[in-house]
């Protein structure tokens, strides 16, 4: 769809694990330009992922220039910005100067873990589930506060002068671009710090003090998503306001306009599985994680999922592809997984650094078993991509077990790069007996970011039944195609080589 003169537009900013964007969105949800820069992976020890905030923060920057210039587009057409970012990653700076402190620690990173280790032996790993919704793991910022404190005298020097900052990447991106103006994070940010009750939506006393954060340290919550969060003040973009903030999953749930009972599943570098609970927060007793999921507006009730995260999607197929040098391209990829009715046999543990929902254990690595002299490269491909979708089953069988029978799950809706092939779709249709529904725009975490800013300006009628004015239509539906039987032995032999590969480790 092309822009038309004058038309009016949503910016949707969507900063994630590998890059950053910018896109322009219209009334009619769909996306009519983007610009993406991606930023260093900055690896400095195992187990440490940390980028740089300033080059995030420039890229954002270059991302709102590169697409207006792109397209002729007049600031005045752009009625509001919404942000949607990678969760849990965590930035510390400077009050006084705006410059950080630290680089941020990701969420993947896990030198927090012997603060993990130390806090699970001390209060057990479910302590905090009831206050927090999360158990204790390296996933959570909290801990990568404390882990700053304890290691950065830069920061600490901050803290004791009453000079740090600590935020989200949403709170770091509000906070540049509106001059220092604003420091606040919403309430889907603030659910994955392990410090926001999630009842409430406010900061926990008897979490900061656990942890020992000052909330002055801290942005003030903002209950919703779509609120007026600021105003830009960069010369370029200055007077847009910014009226939407939301966790990246959380976005992707209101990108799908997820209803109660429904479910979507994004696949990027990992796979992030939500069910849309309602308003009354599921604690689980599988592993799984108690979020926000998002609160609209003021008089609007607080809507909570089920999460579950699996450290496995495309960062699988890229290892297959660069480290091992499985297929040399995406023709290869399709022909070798034809190639092969199913995976001969052979199954694959994807724990490349360890294993998130319903495991969360660092320790375990990834297995490849049941080889014969009769496999060949087709077989492995295809048990390292059932590997993914045979994670997001489980994830989703542990939702329904949390659900007890209270909600009935029937359809997986899903997003991400690799739901453009059917291929794929009809086999995580396959393995999870459920019926996998895509959806007419790719950018589905970036619309939920557009419709939140749009919402608060009034880009949309609000409908008086209370459900969402507009919707991305569906793409396709995959059914389950395999017997029960076929299914059931592919989940017993994936079972037991998950219990191998925990042993192993
Ligand atoms: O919780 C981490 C998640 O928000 C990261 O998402 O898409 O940037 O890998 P993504």
């Amino acid at each position: 769809s092309t822009i038309m003169k004058g038309e009016k537009l949503i910016m949707s900013i969507d900063q994630g694990t590998t890059s950053s964007r910018a896109l322009l969105i219209n009334k009619n949800l769909e996306v009519v330009g983007v610009h993406q820069e991606s930023h260093s992976q900055v690896t400095e020890n195992p187990g440490w992922v940390s980028h740089n905030p300033m080059e995030i923060y420039k890229n954002v920057e270059k991302c709102i220039y590169e697409v207006m210039n792109k397209h002729s587009i007049d600031k005045s057409q752009i009625q509001a910005v919404g942000i949607t970012n990678q969760r849990e990653t965590t930035v510390a700076w400077d009050k006084n100067t705006g410059e950080p402190l630290h680089d941020a620690i990701v969420w993947l990173d896990k030198r927090n873990e012997k603060i993990v280790e130390d806090l699970i032996s001390t209060h057990g790993v479910d302590s905090f589930r009831q206050t927090t919704g999360l158990p204790i793991a390296t996933y959570f910022s909290a801990t990568k506060m404390r882990w700053m404190l304890d290691n950065s005298t830069e920061v600490k020097k901050a803290e004791d002068e009453g000079r740090l900052c600590f935020g989200t990447i949403d709170s770091w991106l509000t906070y540049c671009l509106t001059g220092g103006e604003k420091y606040l994070t919403d309430a889907t940010n603030a659910s994955r710090t392990m410090l926001m009750d999630l009842e409430t939506l406010s900061w926990n006393k008897g979490m900061l003090e656990i942890f020992d954060i000052k909330q002055e340290c801290l942005p003030q919550i903002i209950p919703e998503s779509s609120a007026d969060f600021g105003i830009i003040s960069q010369s370029d973009f200055s007077g847009v306001p910014i009226t939407g903030i939301i966790g990246d999953q959380q976005s992707a749930c209101l990108g799908h306009t997820l209803k109660k009972g429904e479910i979507k599943s994004t696949y990027g570098t990992g796979c992030f599985i939500l069910m849309n609970s309602g308003t009354k927060p599921i604690h689980s007793k599988n592993g799984l994680l108690t979020t926000v999921m998002y609160k609209l507006s003021e008089d609007s009730p607080t809507n909570y999922a089920l999460e579950g995260a699996s450290e496995c999607g495309g960062v699988t197929i890229e290892w297959a592809k660069n480290n091992l040098g499985l297929f040399k391209d995406f023709q290869e990829f399709d022909h070798l997984l034809s190639s092969v009715e199913d995976s001969g046999g052979v199954y694959f543990v994807p724990a490349f650094s360890g294993l998130f929902s319903p495991y969360w254990r660092n320790d375990v690595r990834g297995t490849i078993l049941g080889m014969s002299l009769h496999t060949h490269r087709g077989h492995i491909l295809k048990a390292l991509t059932d590997s993914i979708f045979i994670r997001c089953s489980e994830i989703i069988k542990a939702m329904e077990q949390d659900c007890e029978g209270a909600i009935e799950i029937q359809k997986v809706m899903v997003d991400g790069g690799v739901t453009k092939n059917s291929g794929l779709m009809q086999t995580q249709a396959d393995l999870l007996d459920k019926t996998v529904v895509t959806k007419k725009e790719q950018e589905i975490t970036a619309i939920g970011a557009g419709i939140a800013a749009g919402l608060k300006v009034g880009m949309w009628e609000n409908s008086s039944s209370g459900d969402f004015p507009i919707t991305i239509p569906d793409a396709q539906k995959f059914t389950p195609s395999i017997s029960n039987a076929k299914r059931a032995e592919i989940t017993e032999k994936w079972s037991d080589a998950i219990d191998r590969s925990l042993g192993w480790a």
